[in-house]
C-alpha cells in the first residue's frame, strides 16, 4: 500500500488519504473510503482539485473521484446533487457519451489537461482518494460551530467570543462604582465579560438616574452609561415672617438629603413649633417650619 502524508510538506494532508496499490473499481473505491474514512473526494471546486493534484503522486491509472452519472446527469454520489456547471472540470473532448462510462477519473499530475476530468467505465481500476471530516468533539470550544475547510477545520466563533477555539469570552470595559451606590453582576464568563449583566443600587438618601441593569455585549460594550446616584432633594425653605433660618447644614448639597435647619425668631418674637427639621430620605421635611408669634399676642392668650 501507498499512503498519503508519508513525506514532508504534507502538513496540512491528514484530513485526505489516498491508495494506489491495489487499484479498484469505481464501487469497490467508495466502499473502501467509507469503511477507512468518511467518504470519496467529491472534488466541489477548484481549490480542493488543486489541493488534491498537488498532494497525491503520480499514478499511470489515475483516480477515482465521487462523481458519477445517473439519469443522464453528473452528480456527487454522497449528496446526490447535480455538478452544476461551472463546477465541472472536464478535460477537452469529454465527457464523451461512450455507453457504460458513468464514472469520473482526474488527471493527477498529469503533463496535459492535469487536474480535469474524464469519464470512464465503472469496471476500470484505479487509484482511490477519500477524505476523512476534521472537526471532532473537541475541536472547537463549546462556543463556536466547527466548519471543515480544505485539509482542516476552522473556528466559526458565535457571537461574544473569540479565540483560536472561541474560549474567551469578550470583554467590556470594566465599571466605576457610581459615587453614593454600588452593583452587583452575574458573571457567567468571567467578570466584565460577555453577557456579564450588573445591577446598580444606591445609598439611602440617593435616587438612580439612569438604567439600573447594565449588559456586556458581544460588541464589547455595555449596553447603557453606569447610571447616577443623585441626591434626594427636599423643597426649598422660606424664612417665615418674622423668623431667621440659620444653621443650615447641607452635607450633600442645599436643602437635598441630610440638610439640617434650624430656624430662630426675631427680637420680640417666640418660636411656636420646632426649632430643628431635616431632610429626610423621602425628601420630605421632619418637621415644617415653625411660626414666630409676637410676644404681645402672647401676653394675651396668656391672660385668657
Ligand atoms: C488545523 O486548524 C487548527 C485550528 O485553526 C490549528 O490549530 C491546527 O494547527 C491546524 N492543523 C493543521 C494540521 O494545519
Ligand atoms: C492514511 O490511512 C492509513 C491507514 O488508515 C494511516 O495509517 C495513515 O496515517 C493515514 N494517513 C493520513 C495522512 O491520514
Ligand atoms: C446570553 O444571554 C442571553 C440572555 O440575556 C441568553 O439568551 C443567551 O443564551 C446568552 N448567551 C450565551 C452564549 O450564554
Amino acid at each position: 500500500h501507498l499512503w498519503g502524508c508519508s513525506g514532508g510538506g504534507a502538513a496540512q494532508a491528514w484530513t485526505y488519504n489516498y491508495s494506489t496499490i491495489p487499484s479498484r473499481r469505481w464501487p469497490e473505491a467508495r466502499q473502501w473510503c467509507l469503511q477507512h474514512f468518511t467518504d470519496m473526494v467529491p472534488i466541489r471546486n477548484k481549490e480542493e482539485s488543486d489541493f488534491i493534484n498537488d498532494l497525491l503522486p503520480f499514478n499511470t491509472r489515475y483516480y477515482w473521484i465521487g462523481i458519477v452519472k445517473k439519469d443522464g446527469e453528473w452528480i456527487w454520489q454522497d449528496t446526490s446533487e447535480k455538478v452544476p456547471k461551472e463546477a465541472q472540470n472536464w478535460a477537452p473532448e469529454e465527457p464523451d457519451n461512450i455507453a457504460d462510462q458513468n464514472c469520473v477519473e482526474i488527471y493527477i499530475k498529469r503533463e496535459k489537461d492535469t487536474a480535469k476530468w474524464n469519464n470512464e467505465s465503472c469496471r476500470k481500476k484505479k487509484g482511490t482518494v477519500c477524505y476523512a471530516t476534521s472537526c471532532r468533539q473537541d475541536s472547537c470550544s463549546a462556543n463556536a460551530d466547527c466548519v471543515e475547510t480544505i485539509g482542516n477545520y476552522t473556528c466559526q466563533c458565535h457571537p461574544g467570543f473569540l479565540g483560536s477555539r472561541c474560549e474567551e469570552a469578550i470583554t467590556c470595559k470594566p465599571l466605576l462604582d457610581p459615587e453614593q451606590g454600588s452593583y452587583y453582576c452575574f458573571n457567567p464568563y468571567g467578570s466584565n465579560r460577555f453577557n456579564s449583566s450588573c445591577r446598580f443600587h444606591c445609598e439611602l438618601g440617593f435616587q438612580l438616574v439612569g438604567v439600573p441593569q447594565l449588559l456586556c455585549q458581544a460588541s464589547g460594550h455595555w449596553n447603557h452609561p453606569v447610571p447616577l446616584c443623585q441626591v434626594v432633594q427636599c423643597n426649598s425653605l422660606k424664612a417665615p415672617p418674622n423668623a431667621f433660618m440659620q444653621f443650615c447644614s447641607d452635607p450633600h448639597g442645599e436643602f437635598s438629603f441630610g440638610s439640617q435647619c434650624k430656624s430662630t425668631c426675631e427680637e420680640g418674637f417666640l418660636l411656636n413649633g420646632t426649632a430643628d427639621t431635616e431632610c429626610t430620605s423621602l425628601g420630605m421635611w421632619s418637621a415644617d417650619i415653625p411660626g414666630c408669634l409676637g410676644k404681645v399676642h402672647l401676653f394675651i392668650s396668656s391672660v385668657n
